[in-house]
């Protein structure tokens, strides 16, 4: 209900209505002014905390503001704080060693990303939830591509453009939060497999929320 429709309704009952009808109709309207008020000031307390926000739940008014599919669309929303890091991420190190060159020096072996990459694609694609999204593709072509775009990653981090570029090519999979979780765990999995240090794996987290955002589908 807006502030003018309040003012007319109140002055209609200045006019024509009693006392007591006057008072209640009153103290409901300061009722629901001050619950507004308050959805809107916890909402502000949580933007400003920094934590990823649902939406408050709008209520629905007959003949006027969204429907009910509109609120139920709204509250799928996830409102990302401006505070929530954002690219460029910088790469994570083991020391003074990007994780790419640790683990190259850790293992003395060259291939040893293509062999990460082989066991982190058996592991995701065992989940029922990611198993479908491979189905029919190429998947040498797919993993070859993976495997470039993480050595970058694990090298020189991730800049506003690389990231903008991942997020486009997954987009048309319209990725559920189940599958995202699944690979993600199945990436956090062969890390500890390969022995890389838990502060280490730590640093990816960010990289790891971010993606999470922007490429599951609302
Ligand atoms: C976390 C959830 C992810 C899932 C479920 C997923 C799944 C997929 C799928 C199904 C494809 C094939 C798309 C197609 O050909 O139509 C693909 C492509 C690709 N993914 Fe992911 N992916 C995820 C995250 C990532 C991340 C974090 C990276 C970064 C290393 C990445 C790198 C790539 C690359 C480079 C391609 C090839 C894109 C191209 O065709 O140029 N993916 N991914």
């Amino acid at each position: 209900m807006s502030t003018t429709t309040i003012l007319v309704v109140l002055v209609l009952l200045v006019v024509c209505g009693s006392a007591a009808l006057q008072f209640y109709t009153y103290r409901a309207l300061t009722l629901i002014i001050g619950e507004r008020k308050r959805e809107r000031e916890a909402f502000e307390r949580a933007v400003a905390s920094g934590k990823p926000v649902e939406l408050p739940v709008m209520s629905v008014s007959r003949g006027q503001g969204p429907t009910v599919s509109d609120v139920e669309e709204t509250q799928k929303l996830k409102v990302v704080s401006p505070l929530a890091p954002r690219p460029p991420f910088p790469a994570p190190m083991v020391g003074d060693l990007t994780v790419k060159q640790w683990m190259i020096h850790a293992y003395l072996n060259d291939n040893i990303w293509a062999r990460f990459v082989d066991s982190f694609y058996v592991r995701a694609s065992s989940s029922p939830f990611v198993a479908p999204l491979f189905a029919d593709k190429d998947m040498a072509d797919i993993k070859r591509k993976f495997l470039a775009t993480l050595l970058i990653m694990c090298d020189k981090g991730v800049d506003e453009h690389a990231a903008a570029t991942l997020i486009d090519k997954h987009l048309h999979l319209n990725m559920s939060e189940a599958a995202y979780d699944a690979t993600m765990n199945a990436l956090e999995e062969t890390l500890v497999q390969y022995r890389v240090p838990e502060e280490t794996i730590g640093q990816f987290v960010p990289m790891i929320d971010y993606f999470r955002d922007e490429m599951v589908a609302a």
